[in-house]
């Protein structure tokens, strides 16, 4: 069978489906399967045409002859389709494997446009959080990188230092910085917030947030009632909160948030909006010369204000707002999910190398939004 990894074309977007080392992982997948690499796929994230050649892959001019009788296509973002100027599927063959992240939620259209073609799609993100499937979470392994990555970005436009430092010359005060959101790229920030010397807070509505919070040495602070017992789904992520609840959450952020000198934002709720956690009078509230990190800005942005791509000045407050934060570490980002990938082929490549899936599995169900020419997907068919 043949592999095919194509180049990444939407904007803001460095990294790719698979590495080097990641070709000699599919090519172990599995007898008799070969590995075609669009050229110049890996190049914004590092991995040179000649790298991905020494690892045994065969390099293609463009998409189209990458995915000419290719049984699997693997991608970082959904391609690109004709009504959007470039079809990257254009010649795919009828059965023919997608694999990458799809956002089913916000392009409900390319799932028939899947369809309409025969490729069974694959959408990455809707991997369960389940313990069989971690070596596959691509959330994970990519919101910890953005986590990471928001606080450099902060400390790299903050006009101060982040450490406590004495010197002759005087003492510099370590930066507070609070983390909204304590889930995977919230506690990554929390624990290069400490590295970098900060004190550091953060607040979440889990109340399982609590204890790996503290166990980062960070202060945990939380609105806690009947409501907040019950706000983690069984699938681990959190509910969309009531009125009453956010009037709490508002006033204790607000009291809070004008002792911070750093806010990183994190808080999402899968399928919906992000949560309004900062407002403009709380920016007020904030010492001049404060930063707002905002990794939720592309589902709407927890911060009141923030634009994505742009830093912001309100209230003498720097609102940043970067599209796809693993994009600035592209080589770390696609390394981890090229090893997901390679993960998760393990359910769908037999061991001749062939197309070989149990449909029944449960990792298989919740990932798959098309099939056989159907959208299938429970979230996504129509009724
Ligand atoms: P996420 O990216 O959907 O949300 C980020 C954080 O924002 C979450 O901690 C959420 O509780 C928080 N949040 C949502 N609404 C909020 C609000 N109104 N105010 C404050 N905080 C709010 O979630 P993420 O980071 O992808 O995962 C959440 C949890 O899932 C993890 O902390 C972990 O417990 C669990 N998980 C389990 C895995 C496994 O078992 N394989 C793998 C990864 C995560």
């Amino acid at each position: 069978m043949r592999i095919a990894v194509l180049k990444e074309r939407r904007p803001h977007e460095t990294r790719v489906a698979a590495t080097p080392d990641s070709v000699r992982a599919l090519k172990k997948l599995g007898a008799e399967i070969s590995v075609a690499v669009e050229k110049d796929a890996g190049a914004a994230a590092g991995f040179s045409n000649e790298a991905y050649e020494k690892a045994g892959a065969v390099l293609a001019a463009d998409a189209a002859g990458a995915v000419k009788d290719a049984g699997l296509i693997l991608k970082v973002q959904r391609p690109l389709l004709e009504v959007e100027g470039h079809d990257e599927l254009a010649g795919v063959r009828p059965g023919a494997k997608l694999v990458a992240l799809l956002s089913p939620h916000n392009a409900k259209n390319s799932l028939f446009a899947y369809a309409q073609k025969k490729v069974d799609a694959f959408a990455l993100e809707l991997i369960p959080r389940i313990t069989r499937a971690q070596a596959m979470d691509v959330l994970s392994s990519q919101s910890n990188l953005a986590g990471y990555r928001a606080v450099i970005e902060a400390a790299h436009v903050f006009n101060r230092a982040f450490p406590m430092m004495m010197t002759a010359a005087g003492t510099v005060a370590p930066a507070r910085v609070m983390v909204m959101g304590a889930g995977v790229a919230g506690l990554q920030a929390i624990a290069t917030a400490k590295r970098l010397g900060a004190i550091v807070s953060a607040t979440d509505v889990r109340m399982a947030a609590r204890e790996q919070v503290q166990s980062l040495g960070a202060n945990f602070v939380m609105v806690e009632d009947e409501e907040s017992r019950q706000a983690e789904t069984s699938g681990g992520y959190a509910r969309e909160m009531s009125e009453a609840y956010k009037q709490k959450q508002a006033a204790l952020i607000a009291e809070t948030i004008r002792k911070q000198d750093v806010v990183i934002c994190t808080a999402l709720v899968p399928g919906r909006p992000a949560p309004r956690l900062v407002t403009d009078a709380m920016l007020a509230s904030m010492k001049p010369g404060s930063v707002v990190v905002d990794l939720a800005v592309e589902a709407g942005g927890n911060c009141e204000g923030v634009e994505a791509g742009k830093i912001v000045l309100r209230h003498g407050v720097k609102v940043v707002g970067i599209h796809n934060l693993p994009s600035r570490v592209p080589a770390d980002s696609s390394s981890l999910f090229a090893r997901n990938i390679v993960n998760f082929l393990g359910l769908v490549v037999g061991q001749d190398g062939n197309l070989c899936i149990d449909w029944e599995d449960e990792i298989m169900k919740s990932v798959t939004l098309t099939r056989d020419g159907q959208v299938v997907h429970s979230q996504f068919r129509a009724s």
